[in-house]
């Protein structure tokens, strides 16, 4: 079975388990210049070269999905997923009082197959579908071009960052983007939370981590829960997840609508690394193969739910995946296509289906999150049970 990014019961390698690979993807040699002439990099920096950087960075250079490649998200196991989430933005549309212009935003859209579903879907809604003008915000040249394929035909917007779209209302989704966002690291050493940093080990020629005493966490982002923690301790603090949620969350609040997330995470606030790194399905040591694996981290879901707060949004959730999807209606809708199924394709239907919503699987470890302005009173799959 090919594995999706999150994989909290196998632990990755530490660095030291195996000899680290030839130095080909130019990003080795970018971070090794970079540490040579200026010192450690914070983990950010790494995160951020290795997945983005122009001519080797993991995002930029392939197509990472699918058993071929390294990892499988929820819009690659069934159509099923795009679809609901298409239906969910039709619903949520008549919500916002059924704009007649609204803008449909997807961040990190991978290989554009949830779009692809989610207006396949539309087409029962035509008055939402005619609606919406549709905008991607992809860095990557090789996934934009994919997307592109798939959704030829389609009116697309493609953007490098989050587009303003002036006072148009506006639907963000974004589905395993928040988690490959760079984190900052910092350990606690003595009772101060000291940057951890990357290093190179010349002697044995690899990246490792290390401890920048000088670079703390700022007073401001040390909350009582960090007072408390013990010595050794991780803190992962994610800036640029707050500042995507934080922008988002302002066209909310000024223009109208609302942004579905979707992510494994953390609901509360907690302490400990979660930088995972991930390759031809197997976990392996984040400071490994730059460039040629997958970087995240887990999203902390109460400071997503904070910043948007703070920027007078309503949060709705977090709730785990396998009870969004069944609120939204995914047992109805597989029944549906059972109907029409052969046997084969009925178990296949079946197991991906499993795979979205079992505890085991991705039903839990991914949570749903939604910012709306506060005029939105009902949102699809996040009715409190009574
Ligand atoms: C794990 S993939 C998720 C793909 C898709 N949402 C899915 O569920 O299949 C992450 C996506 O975010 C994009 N991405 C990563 N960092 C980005 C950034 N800083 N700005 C825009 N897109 C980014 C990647 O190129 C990729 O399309």
């Amino acid at each position: 079975m090919n594995g999706s990014r999150a994989h909290p019961k196998q632990n990755p390698k530490t660095p030291g388990d195996t000899p680290p690979e030839a130095p080909e993807n130019p990003v080795v040699n970018r971070l090794k210049r970079r540490i040579k002439t200026d010192g450690a990099v914070s983990v950010a920096e790494f995160m951020a070269t290795a997945l983005g950087d122009q001519d080797g960075g993991y995002y930029t250079t392939r197509d990472p999905f699918g058993a071929s490649g390294d990892f499988t998200t929820s819009p690659e196991i069934s159509q099923v997923f795009g679809e609901l989430i298409g239906l969910w933005c039709a619903n949520t549309w008549q919500s916002m009082g059924s704009p007649s212009d609204f803008a449909l935003i997807e961040l990190g859209p991978g290989r554009g197959t949830l779009m692809a579903d989610a207006l396949r879907a539309l087409r029962h809604v035509p008055a939402c579908r005619n609606a919406a003008s549709l905008h991607l915000v992809e860095t990557s040249p090789v996934l934009r071009d994919i997307q592109q394929n798939i959704l030829r035909g389609e009116n697309v917007t493609w953007h490098s960052d989050l587009p303003d779209l002036g006072r148009t209302p506006v639907i963000f989704i974004a589905n395993e983007f928040l988690d490959a966002l760079p984190v900052q690291q910092y350990i606690k050493l003595e009772g101060r939370w000291c940057e951890r940093v990357v290093a190179f080990d010349d002697v044995h020629d690899r990246f490792c981590f290390a401890v920048n005493p000088v670079r703390q966490l700022p007073a401001r982002d040390i909350t009582h829960q960090l007072v408390a923690a013990e010595e050794g301790s991780i803190f992962e603090h994610a800036p640029m997840v707050q500042g995507v949620v934080a922008a988002i969350s302002h066209q909310l609040f000024r223009n109208g609508g609302a942004g579905l997330i979707i992510d494994y995470g953390h609901t509360r606030h907690s302490t400990g690394q979660t930088l995972q790194a991930i390759r031809r399905h197997r976990p392996v040591d984040p400071l490994e193969t730059p460039g040629d694996s997958d970087l995240t981290a887990y999203v902390n879901f109460q400071l997503v739910g904070e910043t948007a707060t703070a920027a007078k949004t309503k949060v709705w959730g977090p709730v785990d995946q396998g009870v969004f999807l069944q609120k939204i209606g995914i047992v109805e809708r597989a029944n549906t296509l059972f109907k029409h199924a052969n046997f084969a394709q009925i178990h296949d239907i079946r197991t991906a289906i499993t795979r979205l919503i079992s505890p085991a699987e991705m039903g839990t470890l991914f949570k749903v999150m939604a910012i709306t302005d506060d005029r939105i009173s009902h949102l699809a799959g996040f009715e409190t049970d009574s």
